[in-house]
């Protein structure tokens, strides 16, 4: 009989119990579930609501069910529905009666909660610490190419000059955001919702407080309704997840566009590309494509979730418990990507000639040359239409603006000398962005320091 089965008659259609049932996806949460359990029987036993030999049972009891599972020597069961039923069955099974006074004063609808919360605050870290070691190659990336122009880009059009250090920091900028947001969400996971009971709390004396010190828990929830029914947090932690899948996007988008024969600014290492079954020459960035491909799928999880709660009257509603599948997915996706990402970031192999070449076609010295008229005493707005004359000539004639002899400039302005050369110089341009935020290498050399100490803290 199922633990709830006191007040029917008739036995679940099999075809419910497998529908209703989640322990296909919540048995992850087993270790959460007997923690969970185990800080809620001492509280009882301390508090005088069980007898404290009992709640030492349970206890003493739970721990081995946790050690049974891990041994593999437990076999959960549908028809007992999820990870908590199927926990609170065995338990029952081993020491009877007295496992059947563990679930005082408390509901699954609180005891899920808890679970999901311990489960996140737990992946939360894990994820920081994968998080960290993608920005640890990154930092190693930025540090060897200080010195390596490569085209920046605006509307995928040559803009200006950067080095690939810059560019690479910007993504730990990025990253560096993702554990911020991580962190912060971590607080509101946080937070310790036993003693909601289903809906209205409960009429036992339970310590919280104490449940929430045991379980390192930073705070207790403050309201019994909202307890059970926020799924806030599981959705803050899937928006963060969606973030960092969009920022791991966005670079597997460039090292597509990098490896590919037109920009050659990279090769994938041969451990992380495929070939084709059809084209014997084929090198494809296949990993770089499927993390782009996979964060669609963290943003439908996100979604799914957003959309689940939507329109759930207060308290708990069953559609709730559609949550951890779409939370589960969605760090599962980000767990598998971030080492693939990292590695085929630290395998793969730089063309520093070919980003430098990259760098000074294209008119990337353009606003040097406005601003070397501008250092001279001419307005940017009208040296920005002396440039844009020069190159439309320079487009005409098919040629670079610093392939112009002096005499060609000076037809546009007889400021121009003989150092406007070295002044366009994409080295220069470069250089001469020496300010806090920019690609010079002395700006960028700080960040990295800056980034270091952040890893390190
Ligand atoms: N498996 C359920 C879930 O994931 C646990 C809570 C069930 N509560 C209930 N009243 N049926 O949400």
């Amino acid at each position: 009989m199922k633990l709830w089965g006191g007040r029917f008659s008739k036995a679940t259609d099999a075809l419910v119990d497998d529908f209703n049932s989640s322990i296909r996806f919540d048995a992850r949460m087993y270790k959460q579930d007997i923690r969970g359990s185990m800080a809620h029987a001492e509280m009882l036993g301390k508090q005088g609501i069980i007898p404290e030999l009992d709640a030492a049972l349970i206890v003493k009891t739970l721990g081995e069910i946790l050690q049974d599972i891990e041994d593999g020597k437990v076999e959960f069961l549908i028809d007992a529905e999820d990870i908590h039923m199927n926990i609170e069955t065995i338990l029952i099974d081993r020491i009877g009666d007295v496992g059947k006074r563990l679930h005082t004063g408390r509901s699954r609808n609180d005891q899920v909660a808890l679970d999901l919360r311990l489960y996140l605050r737990d992946e939360c870290d894990r994820l920081a610490d994968m998080i960290k070691d993608t920005m640890q190659v990154l930092l190693d990336v930025a540090e060897e190419n200080t010195d390596t122009i490569m085209p920046g880009y605006t509307h995928l059009q040559k803009a200006q000059p950067v080095t690939l250090a810059h560019h690479v920091m910007a993504y730990f900028q990025m990253f560096s955001r993702d554990l911020g947001r991580l962190k912060d969400a971590r607080k509101r996971i946080n937070v310790m919702p036993l003693g909601s009971g289903a809906l209205a709390g409960t009429t036992y004396p339970l310590d919280r407080a104490f449940v929430a010190e045991k379980l390192g828990f930073d705070a207790i929830t403050g309201n019994s309704m909202d307890g059970v029914s926020d799924r806030d947090f599981a959705i803050e932690f899937m928006s963060v997840i969606s973030m960092l899948m969009m920022h791991l996007s966005r670079f597997c988008e460039e090292l597509v566009l990098w490896s590919s024969h037109e920009f050659s600014f990279v090769e994938m290492d041969d451990s992380y590309s495929t070939g084709s079954s059809i084209m014997p020459q084929k090198k494809n960035p296949d990993v770089a494509e499927l993390i782009r491909g996979k964060t669609g799928r963290v943003y439908g999880d996100l979604m799914a979730l957003l959309t689940t709660m939507k329109g759930l009257p207060l308290a708990y509603n069953k559609d709730m418990q559609e949550d951890k599948e779409a939370v589960f997915d969605a760090l599962d996706t980000a767990t598998l990507c971030l080492p693939v990402f990292t590695n085929m970031v630290k395998t793969m192999k730089i063309r520093k000639a070919v980003m430098r070449k990259g760098a000074t076609g294209g008119f990337t010295n353009a606003t040097d040359v406005a601003d070397y008229l501008v250092k001279k005493g001419v307005p940017f707005r009208s040296s920005h239409g002396i440039v844009g004359r020069m190159v439309a000539k320079a487009v005409e004639t098919n040629r670079d603006l610093d392939e112009f002899t002096i005499e060609e400039f000076k037809e546009f302005s007889e400021l121009i000398e003989e150092d406007i050369y070295e002044a366009i110089d994409v080295s220069t341009c470069v250089a001469e962005r020496n300010i806090p935020g920019g690609p010079a290498k002395e700006q960028v050399l700080a960040e990295i320091e800056k980034g270091k100490a952040l890893l390190n803290a």
